[in-house]
Protein backbone atom coordinates (compact mmCIF):
# COMPACT_ATOMS: atom_id res chain seq x y z
CA UNK A 1 0.00 0.00 0.00
CA UNK A 2 1.67 3.42 -0.78
CA UNK A 3 1.93 6.00 2.01
CA UNK A 4 0.02 9.24 1.73
CA UNK A 5 3.12 12.07 1.06
CA UNK A 6 2.23 16.01 2.01
CA UNK A 7 5.02 17.64 0.91
CA UNK A 8 5.00 21.74 1.39
CA UNK A 9 6.55 24.05 -1.52
CA UNK A 10 7.26 27.04 -0.39
CA UNK A 11 8.65 28.56 -3.65
CA UNK A 12 10.58 31.77 -3.39
CA UNK A 13 9.18 32.74 0.19
CA UNK A 14 10.28 32.75 3.80
CA UNK A 15 13.14 34.79 6.00
CA UNK A 16 15.41 33.20 8.88
CA UNK A 17 12.87 34.72 11.29
CA UNK A 18 9.05 33.79 9.50
CA UNK A 19 11.29 30.92 8.91
CA UNK A 20 11.74 29.68 12.17
CA UNK A 21 8.09 30.45 13.58
CA UNK A 22 6.65 27.86 10.78
CA UNK A 23 9.81 25.33 11.28
CA UNK A 24 9.09 25.20 15.09
CA UNK A 25 4.96 24.96 14.43
CA UNK A 26 4.83 21.73 11.97
CA UNK A 27 5.38 18.38 14.04
CA UNK A 28 5.02 15.10 12.08
CA UNK A 29 1.63 13.45 12.04
CA UNK A 30 1.50 9.79 12.50
CA UNK A 31 0.77 7.52 9.23
CA UNK A 32 1.61 9.75 6.55
CA UNK A 33 4.90 11.28 5.33
CA UNK A 34 5.61 15.42 5.01
CA UNK A 35 8.28 16.84 3.65
CA UNK A 36 8.72 20.98 3.54
CA UNK A 37 10.71 21.78 -0.02
CA UNK A 38 12.68 25.13 0.83
CA UNK A 39 14.86 27.07 -0.59
CA UNK A 40 18.12 26.46 -0.50
CA UNK A 41 19.87 29.16 1.62
CA UNK A 42 17.57 28.00 4.26
CA UNK A 43 18.18 24.23 3.89
CA UNK A 44 20.60 23.99 7.23
CA UNK A 45 18.00 26.13 9.23
CA UNK A 46 15.15 24.06 8.41
CA UNK A 47 17.48 20.63 8.72
CA UNK A 48 18.48 21.46 12.32
CA UNK A 49 14.33 22.65 13.13
CA UNK A 50 13.22 19.66 11.37
CA UNK A 51 12.13 16.38 13.23
CA UNK A 52 10.50 13.43 11.55
CA UNK A 53 9.26 15.87 8.62
CA UNK A 54 11.89 15.51 5.69
CA UNK A 55 13.62 18.27 3.90
CA UNK A 56 13.20 19.07 0.34
CA UNK A 57 14.13 21.17 -2.47
CA UNK A 58 12.16 23.04 -5.24
CA UNK A 59 15.07 22.18 -8.26
CA UNK A 60 18.41 20.81 -8.94
CA UNK A 61 20.85 20.93 -10.98
CA UNK A 62 21.22 18.28 -14.02
CA UNK A 63 25.11 18.45 -13.84
CA UNK A 64 27.14 17.01 -10.95
CA UNK A 65 29.98 19.50 -10.28
CA UNK A 66 31.64 22.62 -12.19
CA UNK A 67 31.46 25.48 -14.00
CA UNK A 68 27.55 25.83 -14.42
CA UNK A 69 27.44 29.06 -12.24
CA UNK A 70 24.12 29.45 -10.02
CA UNK A 71 23.67 25.60 -9.94
CA UNK A 72 22.90 23.85 -7.05
CA UNK A 73 23.39 19.85 -7.61
CA UNK A 74 21.86 16.93 -5.90
CA UNK A 75 24.92 16.33 -3.73
CA UNK A 76 25.10 19.18 -2.37
CA UNK A 77 21.51 19.52 -1.19
CA UNK A 78 21.87 15.33 -0.23
CA UNK A 79 24.37 16.59 2.03
CA UNK A 80 21.80 18.65 3.95
CA UNK A 81 19.92 14.89 4.54
CA UNK A 82 17.31 16.71 1.47
CA UNK A 83 14.95 13.66 0.69
CA UNK A 84 13.12 15.32 -2.17
CA UNK A 85 13.59 17.52 -4.99
CA UNK A 86 10.73 19.15 -6.89
CA UNK A 87 11.78 18.80 -10.16
CA UNK A 88 9.98 20.33 -13.54
CA UNK A 89 7.30 22.61 -11.58
CA UNK A 90 4.89 24.91 -14.03
CA UNK A 91 6.45 27.78 -12.86
CA UNK A 92 10.01 26.58 -13.69
CA UNK A 93 9.16 25.30 -16.92
CA UNK A 94 7.36 28.55 -18.49
CA UNK A 95 9.24 30.78 -16.46
CA UNK A 96 12.78 29.57 -16.97
CA UNK A 97 12.12 27.35 -20.30
CA UNK A 98 12.89 24.01 -18.78
CA UNK A 99 12.18 21.20 -21.41
CA UNK A 100 10.89 17.89 -20.96
CA UNK A 101 14.41 16.04 -21.56
CA UNK A 102 15.98 18.50 -19.31
CA UNK A 103 13.42 17.68 -16.36
CA UNK A 104 14.36 13.90 -17.12
CA UNK A 105 17.94 14.35 -16.52
CA UNK A 106 17.43 16.76 -12.87
CA UNK A 107 15.22 14.08 -11.71
CA UNK A 108 18.51 11.55 -13.20
CA UNK A 109 20.52 13.90 -10.86
CA UNK A 110 17.98 13.31 -7.72
CA UNK A 111 18.26 9.95 -7.93
CA UNK A 112 21.64 9.23 -8.54
CA UNK A 113 22.34 10.77 -4.93
CA UNK A 114 19.59 9.15 -2.91
CA UNK A 115 17.37 12.16 -3.38
CA UNK A 116 13.64 11.41 -4.53
CA UNK A 117 12.33 13.54 -7.44
CA UNK A 118 8.81 14.96 -7.27
CA UNK A 119 8.37 15.40 -11.54
CA UNK A 120 5.60 17.66 -11.73
CA UNK A 121 3.48 17.73 -15.08
CA UNK A 122 0.01 19.03 -16.05
CA UNK A 123 -1.64 21.02 -18.30
CA UNK A 124 -2.39 24.57 -18.93
CA UNK A 125 -6.06 26.33 -19.46
CA UNK A 126 -6.05 26.36 -23.10
CA UNK A 127 -4.79 22.60 -23.33
CA UNK A 128 -7.55 21.83 -21.12
CA UNK A 129 -10.06 23.54 -22.97
CA UNK A 130 -8.40 21.72 -26.38
CA UNK A 131 -9.58 18.26 -24.51
CA UNK A 132 -5.78 17.42 -24.78
CA UNK A 133 -5.35 16.51 -20.64
CA UNK A 134 -4.47 13.43 -21.22
CA UNK A 135 -1.93 13.48 -24.16
CA UNK A 136 -0.26 16.95 -22.77
CA UNK A 137 0.46 14.32 -19.61
CA UNK A 138 1.87 11.61 -21.66
CA UNK A 139 4.24 14.14 -23.43
CA UNK A 140 5.17 15.69 -20.56
CA UNK A 141 6.20 11.83 -18.76
CA UNK A 142 7.56 10.03 -22.08
CA UNK A 143 10.51 11.77 -22.06
CA UNK A 144 11.11 11.41 -18.30
CA UNK A 145 10.68 7.68 -18.59
CA UNK A 146 13.22 7.68 -21.52
CA UNK A 147 15.69 9.14 -19.30
CA UNK A 148 14.77 7.24 -16.11
CA UNK A 149 14.02 4.06 -17.62
CA UNK A 150 11.31 2.01 -16.07
CA UNK A 151 12.82 0.89 -12.69
CA UNK A 152 13.91 5.19 -12.02
CA UNK A 153 10.96 6.07 -12.72
CA UNK A 154 9.25 3.60 -10.09
CA UNK A 155 11.47 5.31 -7.54
CA UNK A 156 10.24 8.66 -8.42
CA UNK A 157 7.05 10.70 -7.15
CA UNK A 158 4.56 11.95 -9.63
CA UNK A 159 2.79 15.55 -8.80
CA UNK A 160 -0.25 16.90 -11.16
CA UNK A 161 -0.61 20.47 -11.22
CA UNK A 162 -3.17 21.71 -13.70
CA UNK A 163 -1.21 24.93 -14.21
CA UNK A 164 -4.44 26.53 -14.23
CA UNK A 165 -5.12 25.41 -10.43
CA UNK A 166 -1.86 26.50 -8.87
CA UNK A 167 -2.05 29.58 -6.39
CA UNK A 168 -5.55 30.69 -8.33
CA UNK A 169 -7.78 29.24 -5.21
CA UNK A 170 -9.28 26.98 -7.97
CA UNK A 171 -8.69 23.19 -7.02
CA UNK A 172 -8.89 20.70 -10.29
CA UNK A 173 -12.76 19.04 -9.24
CA UNK A 174 -12.83 16.02 -7.95
CA UNK A 175 -13.70 14.39 -10.78
CA UNK A 176 -11.13 15.58 -13.12
CA UNK A 177 -8.15 14.53 -10.44
CA UNK A 178 -9.76 11.34 -10.35
CA UNK A 179 -9.89 11.00 -14.21
CA UNK A 180 -6.56 12.19 -14.74
CA UNK A 181 -4.52 10.43 -12.16
CA UNK A 182 -6.35 7.15 -13.22
CA UNK A 183 -5.19 8.28 -16.82
CA UNK A 184 -1.25 8.45 -15.47
CA UNK A 185 -1.41 5.28 -13.51
CA UNK A 186 -2.49 3.30 -16.54
CA UNK A 187 0.07 5.37 -18.87
CA UNK A 188 2.39 4.23 -16.21
CA UNK A 189 1.13 0.66 -16.35
CA UNK A 190 1.10 0.13 -20.23
CA UNK A 191 4.52 1.30 -20.37
CA UNK A 192 5.98 -1.03 -18.14
CA UNK A 193 6.65 0.57 -14.91
CA UNK A 194 5.57 -0.73 -11.73
CA UNK A 195 2.46 1.52 -11.65
CA UNK A 196 0.84 0.95 -7.95
CA UNK A 197 4.16 1.51 -6.15
CA UNK A 198 4.48 5.00 -7.83
CA UNK A 199 3.12 7.90 -5.58
CA UNK A 200 0.84 10.37 -7.29
CA UNK A 201 0.51 13.73 -5.90
CA UNK A 202 -2.09 16.55 -6.81
CA UNK A 203 -1.36 19.74 -6.14
CA UNK A 204 -3.25 22.97 -6.92
CA UNK A 205 -4.99 25.10 -4.76
CA UNK A 206 -5.13 22.13 -1.97
CA UNK A 207 -6.01 23.69 1.23
CA UNK A 208 -7.70 21.88 4.34
CA UNK A 209 -11.36 21.90 3.30
CA UNK A 210 -10.50 20.30 0.25
CA UNK A 211 -7.68 18.15 0.82
CA UNK A 212 -9.65 15.12 2.60
CA UNK A 213 -12.12 14.84 -1.14
CA UNK A 214 -9.08 14.89 -3.10
CA UNK A 215 -6.69 12.50 -0.72
CA UNK A 216 -9.57 10.08 -0.80
CA UNK A 217 -9.81 9.14 -4.31
CA UNK A 218 -7.73 5.67 -5.25
CA UNK A 219 -5.01 7.19 -7.36
CA UNK A 220 -4.25 10.40 -5.62
CA UNK A 221 -1.26 10.09 -2.85
CA UNK A 222 -1.08 12.94 -1.42
CA UNK A 223 -0.64 16.70 -2.36
CA UNK A 224 1.64 19.29 -3.29
CA UNK A 225 0.80 22.33 -1.33
CA UNK A 226 2.36 25.66 -2.74
CA UNK A 227 0.50 28.75 -0.83
CA UNK A 228 -0.91 26.50 2.47
CA UNK A 229 2.19 25.57 3.23
CA UNK A 230 3.28 28.85 4.30
CA UNK A 231 0.69 28.79 7.48
CA UNK A 232 1.16 25.94 9.76
CA UNK A 233 -1.93 25.28 11.06
CA UNK A 234 -3.31 25.49 7.24
CA UNK A 235 -0.61 22.86 6.12
CA UNK A 236 -0.62 20.23 9.35
CA UNK A 237 -4.47 20.36 9.02
CA UNK A 238 -4.08 18.90 5.02
CA UNK A 239 -1.77 16.69 6.59
CA UNK A 240 -4.29 15.28 9.25
CA UNK A 241 -6.71 15.02 6.51
CA UNK A 242 -4.21 12.57 4.57
CA UNK A 243 -3.76 11.00 7.51
CA UNK A 244 -7.41 10.28 8.76
CA UNK A 245 -7.69 8.63 4.86
CA UNK A 246 -4.99 7.02 5.05
CA UNK A 247 -6.34 4.89 8.85
CA UNK A 248 -9.49 4.42 6.58
CA UNK A 249 -7.58 2.53 3.82
CA UNK A 250 -5.42 0.49 6.64
P1 LIG B 1 -0.75 26.22 -4.66
O1 LIG B 1 0.62 25.78 -5.39
O2 LIG B 1 -1.04 25.17 -3.61
O3 LIG B 1 -0.45 27.56 -4.08
O4 LIG B 1 -1.80 26.25 -5.70
C1 LIG B 1 0.92 24.43 -5.68
C2 LIG B 1 2.26 24.35 -6.35
O5 LIG B 1 2.58 25.23 -7.15
O6 LIG B 1 3.04 23.41 -6.12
Amino acid sequence: MRKKLVAGNWKMNGGLASNRELLCALAPVAGVDVAVCVPYPYLAQASEALDGIALGVQDVSEFTAGPYTGEVSAAMVAEFGCGYAIVGHSERRALFREDEAQIGRKAEAALAHGVVPIVCIGETLAEREAGEVVPVVERQLAPVLEVLGREGLAKAVLAYEPVWAIGTGRSATVAQVAETHGAIRAWLANHGVAAERVKILYGGSVKADNARELFALDDVDGGLIGGASLVADEFLAICRAAAVVQSCIQ
